[in-house]
């Protein structure tokens, strides 16, 4: 298990981090979602022993990272946000050297490392300086240098972030092959992300956490869900079809789009109103081209929780 209580961070007189408590138990994959400069790589700098806490505690598998500093470090792997620093090393180099440092050698050395370079595709770039490689092997080096001693804990900053869609989707798998008998901790500004890997969102902004719930509880927190969105082949008559919705039991209000052919029509509370619009379309032959049913949209939960002000704005 990794528990934070009361974690704080202050630089100056910035508030980075302030009094976080969460605990993550194996199985878990938790994603830290939330803007920029919310606190996400502080938080996780804190665990992996780069940043002294300014108050507050945290624990890896039972050890402080502050008192037992070095058992904590030992279950831990760590992706910093961005590339691997040395750069002028190559991947062979490195690894051997990070492999050395968590205190293999030998035929172990070589079999620790030859995994991680296997598991990440390696192959191909060992000798080749790291300053040199592209973003999507880069990431991976880091990544390989993260698992090497095969931690019970991965703590990933941004693991995906810059990567393009063949290399995310890499990537998150490797998070869901791992993810059995680890407990993962991914930060992310990507919503989809937590959809696609998480089991667990803590949401966070200006170093608090504001929301800590399955991905599924938090689009069910979006206005849009269970939402019935319809759009009109170009000859039909959207006022006519919006004043129709607006009289069906259940229907709280509808909003219709600046294209003159789709509206979203809203339930009141947890009313399931797709079938009820479904019968009235079918009974007034509205010239649809798509009818779909909303299960919620995220980018607006996270923006709703985390500047409510601009969402406010925004719908
Ligand atoms: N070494 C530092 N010195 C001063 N301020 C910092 C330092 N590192 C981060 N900050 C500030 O702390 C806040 C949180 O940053 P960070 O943890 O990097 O957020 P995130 O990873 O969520 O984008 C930001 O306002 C950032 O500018
Ligand atoms: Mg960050």
């Amino acid at each position: 298990m990794i528990k934070a209580e009361g974690l704080t961070k202050h630089y100056g007189p910035l508030t980075a981090v302030d009094q976080i408590s969460f605990k993550v138990e194996p199985g878990e994959v938790l994603g830290f979602l939330g803007p920029n400069g919310a606190g996400k790589t502080t938080t996780m700098r804190m665990f992996a022993g780069f940043v002294p806490p300014t108050a507050g505690s945290a624990e890896i598998c039972g050890h402080s990272i502050i008192s037992d500093a070095l058992a904590a470090k030992a279950k831990l792997g760590y992706l910093p946000e961005g590339a691997p620093s040395y750069g002028e090393m190559r991947p062979r180099e490195f690894l051997d050297f990070v492999a050395a440092i968590r205190g293999y050698h030998g035929d172990e050395l070589r079999t620790r490392v030859g995994e991680a370079v296997e598991r990440l595709n390696l192959g191909t770039v060992l000798n080749q300086p790291i300053e040199t490689l592209s973003k999507g092997f880069k990431r991976r080096v880091g990544l390989a240098q993260a698992i090497l001693h095969d931690p019970p804990v991965l703590i990933l900053d941004e693991p995906t972030d810059g990567l393009d869609p063949n290399q995310k989707h890499e990537v998150r798998q490797l998070i869901a092959d791992m993810s059995a008998n680890k407990i993962i901790v991914i930060s992310t500004h990507i919503l989809e992300e937590v959809d696609a890997v998480c089991n667990r969102a803590i949401i966070i902004a200006h170093g608090r956490i504001l929301a800590d719930e399955t991905p599924e509880n938090l689009i069910h927190r979006s206005r849009y869900h269970n939402a019935v969105t319809l759009r009109l082949s170009r000859d039909g008559d959207l006022d006519a079809v919006a004043a129709d919705i607006r009289a069906v039991a259940g229907v709280d209000h509808v909003e219709t789009r600046s294209d003159a052919r789709s509206l979203t029509a809203f339930p009141d509370g947890d009313a399931m109103i797709l079938p009820s619009i479904g019968d009235l379309a079918g009974e007034k032959s509205w010239p649809l081209e798509q009818l779909q049913l909303e299960s919620g949209r995220l980018d607006e939960v996270f923006r709703t929780i985390t500047a409510p002000d601009s969402a406010a704005e925004a719908a």
